[in-house]
């Protein structure tokens, strides 16, 4: 007879049948699948054969929120990663190489910035920065070696909403593809995908987790880019982790009620906040004040517009330090898309590589907060703000 500790991991290993299917999708908590044969593991590995290997390869828990997301926004297929981030670094090296070039939105987020910087640079990939609200100053900086243009479809942190569908048409008379980072809208308010781009990525950690308790990122398009993507993943790794993938999925059943909450809730605080003393602006795409209003209305789905404000103080830097200090519903954080409003500077975090030149460039000011509005009571939160940057 084996010893204890053999049949220990015998007996510990074996899956039970479940004859009645679960009604939440289980969490394959495995890095490995076992085989019948060195063929099989091989064709697994090259994708010829349905089924799975290697966490890092392919999970079934990650494989059901690639179909559930590939479904919610309209694409071919999904591929999901460990973070936005690494969502965002499979779609452009799946996609440039060496001598080739991205355009990126000014107002950006700054680890898309920081990729540019730190990693596409050195792989020989040039990044130039450009007003994507300015279909002109788009099409001048599309030239012969640029592959991508990289938008978000409200973004972080200045609320620009931009044209996807024209922007897609003239990236494509020009030979370039188009990617959205669909994070701040969710795939419940907009589909990029439907207005002609070719890659939407998200980062799942926000929205669609909804509770800041995961790390997670989504790619999505047709099945060709996806399995190049694919390729990067399993090649320079960044994979997702089987029960993130769960909690994303779980998130996914309740997105629809929480971006309603958060867009009334968010276009309750906007109003609030305009015109009220110390604020010089609120940017909201709900508000009939922002530069984008009309096209937010025809990019989000109902007229909501989302949890993401920026509001500009009119004391600079220290009043935007000196707000954060002081709120006692909202907390002070980075990140965003969740049941908490976090306040955050994108001066000083977020956006810290970029200098006061670019940062006015992109439309930001040193004494800008970003807040993402989360799901308390709409009184609450204005009072809080209210009160935050009056002074209490
Ligand atoms: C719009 C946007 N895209 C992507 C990311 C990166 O996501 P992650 O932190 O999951 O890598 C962030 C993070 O804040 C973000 O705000």
């Amino acid at each position: 007879m084996p010893g204890f500790s053999t049949r220990a991991i015998k007996a510990a290993s074996r899956v039970p049948p479940a004859p009645q299917a679960p009604v939440n999708v289980p969490i394959y908590q495995t890095s490995t699948f076992e085989v019948a044969d060195a063929e099989e593991l091989a064709e697994l590995l090259e994708f010829s054969r349905p089924g799975h290997s290697y966490t890092r390869y392919s999970n079934p828990t990650h494989a059901a929120l690639e179909e559930a997301l590939a479904e919610l926004e309209g694409a071919e297929a999904c591929l999901v990663t460990g973070s936005g981030m690494a969502a965002i670094h499979a779609a452009v090296l799946s996609t440039l190489r060496s001598g080739e070039s991205l355009v990126i939105p000014r107002a950006v987020y700054g680890g898309v910035v920081g990729l540019a910087r730190a990693v596409l640079d050195r792989s020989g990939i040039a990044t130039r920065s450009v007003d994507t609200t300015d279909l002109e100053a788009v099409a001048a900086a599309i030239d012969g070696t640029t592959r991508l243009v990289w938008l978000e479809t409200i973004s972080n942190p200045t609320t620009a909403v931009v044209d996807v569908r024209a922007i897609a048409a003239l990236a494509h008379e020009r030979g370039a593809l188009v990617g959205v980072d669909n994070t701040f809208a969710s795939p419940y308010l907009a589909n990029p995908l439907a207005l002609g781009a070719d890659l939407v990525v998200h980062s799942t950690t926000k929205y669609i987790g909804g509770h800041s308790d995961i790390s997670g990122g989504a790619l999505l398009g047709r099945a060709d880019q996806v399995a190049a993507a694919r390729q990067v993943l399993i090649n320079a790794g960044g994979n997702a982790a089987p029960l993130e993938a769960f909690l994303a999925l779980r998130g996914l059943k309740t997105l629809a009620l929480r971006m309603e909450r958060h867009s009334s809730n968010a276009y309750a605080v906007a109003c609030a906040l305009e015109g009220a003393p110390g604020v010089v602006r609120v940017l909201y795409p709900g508000l009939a004040s922002h530069p984008q209003h009309e096209m937010a209305k025809r990019v989000l789905r109902g007229g909501m517009a989302g949890g993401m404000l920026s509001v500009d103080l009119s004391g600079g830097r220290a009043a935007g330090e000196a707000f954060l200090g002081r709120l006692r519903v909202a907390v002070h954080a980075t990140s965003l898309g969740s049941a908490e409003t976090l306040c955050s500077h994108p001066a000083s975090s977020s956006h810290r590589q970029l200098d006061d030149e670019a940062l006015a460039l992109a439309g930001m000011t040193p004494g800008m907060v970003r807040v993402s509005i989360g799901l308390e009571d709409p009184d609450d939160l204005a009072a809080d703000l209210t009160a935050a940057i009056g002074g209490r």
